[in-house]
């Protein structure tokens, strides 16, 4: 089963009467349960594609199917509803909200879509917390902790509702080996565990190393698909 199926999707952005040319007809199916990363350069087009995969913005033009919807049809409600049911985001900017603490950042999407008890939510941040190496700093705000302690906060916020795909944008960045290492692998667990699909754009050799399927992006396009052992 695909959880994606992309058909010649464009996106242009018109700013100030200038047009960029962001994707120019990116056709792509990703099967349930894989592992695979978008690898290009800076300007490429990766995160564009990523946020229309992840129904955060539409296409300018193509078909877009995700879990089986036609996403290009949902509007900004619908779009908003359908995420934060079935999909987990990492931003590259982490969108950590301010005011809560790391634990409450983390049972947010438990709290917005899924209504669980509150024991039950509490076992399951906490659960995610340790994975990613977090336990102790669950009652530091985002301005308590550095950039890869936020990233770390983010990645378990992605994954807590065990969403079915995964989209994370450069999601290592800013950490150091052992910890990008620990994550990938707590990734990989879950896709073999539970099946969820990730989807990566990232730069970092640790991810594109661990990925079963690299596509390279170049100028808004495909331009390569490697399948890894
Ligand atoms: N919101 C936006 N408005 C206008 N141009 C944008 C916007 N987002 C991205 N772009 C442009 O689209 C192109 C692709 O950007 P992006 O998808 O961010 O690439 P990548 O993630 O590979 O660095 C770039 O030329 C970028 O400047
Ligand atoms: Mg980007």
């Amino acid at each position: 089963m695909n959880v994606i199926r992309a058909g010649d999707l464009t996106k242009t952005y018109a700013t100030d009467g200038v047009e960029v040319h962001a994707l120019m007809g990116v056709s792509v199916d990703v099967e349930a349960g894989s592992f695979i990363a978008f690898v290009g350069p800076s300007g490429s087009g990766k995160t564009t594609l990523l946020n229309l995969l992840g129904c955060l913005d539409k296409p300018t033009s193509g078909r877009l199917e995700v879990a089986g919807s036609d996403v290009t049809r949902l509007d900004r409600r619908q779009a908003a509803a359908f995420r934060g049911a079935r999909i987990g985001f990492v931003f590259q900017s982490f969108n950590l909200i301010a005011v809560l603490t790391a634990f409450e950042n983390v049972e947010y999407p438990l709290v917005m879509v899924q209504d669980r008890p509150a024991i039950e939510r509490r076992r399951r941040v906490l659960e995610l917390l340790d994975a990613v190496g977090m336990a102790d700093q669950r009652d530091k705000r985002p301005e308590q902790l550095s950039g890869g302690q936020k990233q770390r906060v983010a990645i378990a916020r992605a994954l807590v509702t065990r969403p079915e795909l995964v989209l994370a944008d450069e999601p290592t960045a800013n950490l150091d080996g052992e910890t990008a290492y620990t994550i990938i692998a707590l990734m990989k667990k879950l896709r073999d565990e539970v099946g969820t699909t990730f989807v990566f754009a990232t730069h970092d050799t640790r991810i594109i190393g661990a990925a079963e399927i690299v596509y390279t992006v170049e100028d808004g396009r495909l331009t390569g698909r490697q399948e890894l052992p």
